[in-house]
Formats: C-alpha cells, structure tokens, sequence
C-alpha cells in the first residue's frame, strides 16, 4: 500500500480552504503515512473525476459520443447486475454454477467492480483509425490497440451500425446460447474493457472459445472461469437477461451440440444424455430480484471484435498464448515470482 487514508486526511481535504489546502494535505498525509518525498501532495489525492466515465477521444464526432457513451452505459449496468445476482445469490445461483462451477465468486465480483469504478488512468476509446485496421481488415468493428498504444481501443464505424442496446436484448430471436457474444454494445464493450490493462491487469484472457468451452471450463477447470473473458461476458449478458430485461424468462436459448451433467431438464422434458436440448439450458433460482440492480447513469468505451490480423505482442501476463483474430487466447497466467 503506497499510502493509507486516515479519516484526518479525509476531513483535512474537505475543509481545507482554497487558500491552504496543500501545506495542510501535506502536513497530514506526512504525519500518517509513508514519508512523501519531495513529490507534490497533489498526486496523493483521490483522483477528482469520477471514476465511472471512459474517457473518449476528440476524433469521435457528437454522434458517435452519443453512441458511444450509451454503449458504455449499458456496460457498467450489465456489469452491476452481474455483481448484484453474484452477491445475493452466491454459488446457489444455477447461472453462477453454469459459467463460474465451483470457483470463488470474489473473482468475478471483483473484475466487474474494476468495470465500474477502477481509475480509467490513460484509457482512451477513439473514433479514428491510427493502425488502419478499421480501414483495411474486413469486418472489424473495433480492436485493442495492443503494443502500439496499449489502453487504447479504436471503434471503427461498423460497430456504430451493428451493435445494439440493451433495450434491445431478448428481442429478434436473439438468444444468449446461439447468437453472437458482441450483438450488444454492453458486451461488446466489456470485451474491450477486459483487452485493457486499466480494467483487467492483464489477468482476464481467453480461456474458453464458445459458448460450450465456457460452460465446459466451468465444469472441469473452473478456477480459470473467473478469469475467462468470455464467462464473464456470458454470466452478465445471460443474468441481465434473466434478472433484468425479461424478468424471471430471460433468453439462454439451448445448448445444440453438448450435454452437461449439470444442467438439468424442464420439467416437460426427458432429458437423455444425447438428447438435443432446445430450451433453457439454465435452470433459474425462483425469482431473482430484479430490483436488486443498480443502475448507474456513466459514461463508458466500446470496442468490437471479428476477423483477424494485425496483434499486438503476446500478453507477458500469460503463458501459452496463440493469435485468435484481433487479440490473443493464452492457456493460463504466468507463475508469478516473488
Ligand atoms: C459522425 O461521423 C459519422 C461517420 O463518419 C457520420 O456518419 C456522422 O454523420 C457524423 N456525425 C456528425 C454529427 O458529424
Ligand atoms: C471444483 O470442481 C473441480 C472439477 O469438477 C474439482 O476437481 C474440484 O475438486 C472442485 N473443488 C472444490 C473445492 O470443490
Ligand atoms: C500497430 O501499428 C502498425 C503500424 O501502423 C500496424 O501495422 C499494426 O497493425 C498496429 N497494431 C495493431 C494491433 O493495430
Ligand atoms: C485448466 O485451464 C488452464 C488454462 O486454459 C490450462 O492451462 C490447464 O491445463 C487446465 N487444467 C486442466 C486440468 O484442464
């Protein structure tokens, strides 16, 4: 811990007067906490903005701001009501147990808060194209700037014409199962969020492929899960679903190819091991309080994914990594020394 906060130091700088605020933080900071150079107290100050807002740059028009910033929004509501059903239903939760097995919930509670309130620090979301991604891989609606720019994430325009609201989640026939993972806004940004070491320390990767690698993850190395980029984005876009938009209904869809021991039928329905199973693949707690969902109005970033090309440097945080389109897919973290 650099420094500790002492409820002093807090009433020190709210009184302080425009007139002395430094010599007092200083003289405060000092007298509780590891000694401060000869730095300025100024950078031992909670940071004045608020943390929730993504900082967006100048080469993002009004309407692309506009887009932008209600993507965004839509991220830290579904990462909110990710934490929310994580905190009152725990591992009783059938979707906690589907995406996460049996691994702590701590860690995925943990890179949703980082979604919600961590330091945005130089993060930037851009409208321009600086690598000529947007430009020339086909089909890229935005990408992690990787080595050359690495809290940086470019939105091309295509994302401005696919990506969706939230408002728009369970309609069209989309289900959570079988659609694609970056349909919404929210969840196409929370990937991007988790590409950017402000938010995801370089721990989240991809683990898991698909839909089914996730809920396989889950069964057989669940420790991974809460690190796994895409559980997380498959918990919170399915439990929004459930708790929020269609209350009680939601929209899993089923799982076409694959049978897991946990998940068990509808009680219409005689499940058989190979049996192709075409309704939820989750089975839901009774109720699960929407209620319990804080909405938080913020401002946020958006990023987008599909082809492949152009990769910045494999992640050192990660050991066995491999190009996978626009970012990478590593096997785990690197040991750690000391
Ligand atoms: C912002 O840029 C997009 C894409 O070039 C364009 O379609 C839109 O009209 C622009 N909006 C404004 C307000 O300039
Ligand atoms: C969690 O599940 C895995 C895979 O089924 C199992 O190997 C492990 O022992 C379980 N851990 C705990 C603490 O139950
Ligand atoms: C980084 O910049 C170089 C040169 O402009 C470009 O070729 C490369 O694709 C960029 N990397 C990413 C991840 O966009
Ligand atoms: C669990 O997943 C990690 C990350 O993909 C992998 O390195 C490890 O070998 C897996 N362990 C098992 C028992 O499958």
């Amino acid at each position: 811990m650099k420094f500790l906060v002492t409820p002093s130091l807090l009433l020190s700088l709210a009184v302080a007067s425009p007139l002395q605020p430094r010599q007092a933080v200083k003289l405060e900071a000092r007298a509780h906490t590891v000694p401060i150079a000869s730095e300025s107290a100024s950078s031992h100050k909670w940071p004045e903005v608020s943390a929730s807002s993504f900082p967006i740059h100048e080469s993002c028009n009004a309407s692309q701001t506009i887009a932008l910033e209600k993507g965004l929004a839509d991220t830290i509501k579904l990462a909110h009501s990710a934490q929310a059903h994580l905190l009152r239903w725990g591992s009783n939760s059938p979707q906690v147990q589907a995406y996460f097995g049996n691994g702590t919930t701590a860690t995925p509670i943990g890179w949703y808060q980082r979604v919600i309130a961590a330091t945005r620090g130089d993060m930037l979301f851009r409208c321009d194209d600086p690598d000529q991604n947007c430009a020339t891989q086909s089909g890229w609606a935005g990408h992690w700037r990787g080595s050359n720019a690495t809290q940086e994430t470019v939105i091309c325009p295509l994302s401005f014409a696919r990506r969706q609201p939230l408002e728009n989640l369970c309609l069209n026939g989309y289900t959570v199962a079988a659609s694609p993972l970056n349909t919404y806004w929210a969840v196409d940004l929370l990937h991007r969020l988790f590409h950017i070491p402000a938010i995801a320390e370089e721990f989240v990767e991809h683990y898991a492929e698909d839909y089914e690698e996730v809920l396989e993850l889950a069964e057989t190395n669940s420790t991974w899960s809460g690190f796994d980029s895409d559980a997380l984005q498959y918990f919170a876009i399915d439990v929004y679903a459930y708790d929020v938009a269609a209350p009680g209904v939601g929209c899993t869809g089923g799982e076409p190819e694959h049978n897991h021991a946990h998940v068990a039928p509808s009680a219409s329905q005689t499940a058989t091991e190979n049996a192709v199973s075409s309704t939820a693949a989750i089975v839901r707690p009774p109720s699960a309080t929407p209620s319990s969902t804080t909405l938080v109005t913020t401002t946020a970033i958006a990023v987008s994914s599909t082809a492949a090309a152009g990769l910045a440097p494999s992640p050192t945080a990660s050991i066995g990594c491999s190009p996978h389109g626009d970012h990478w897919h590593c096997e785990g973290p690197a040991p750690t020394s000391a």
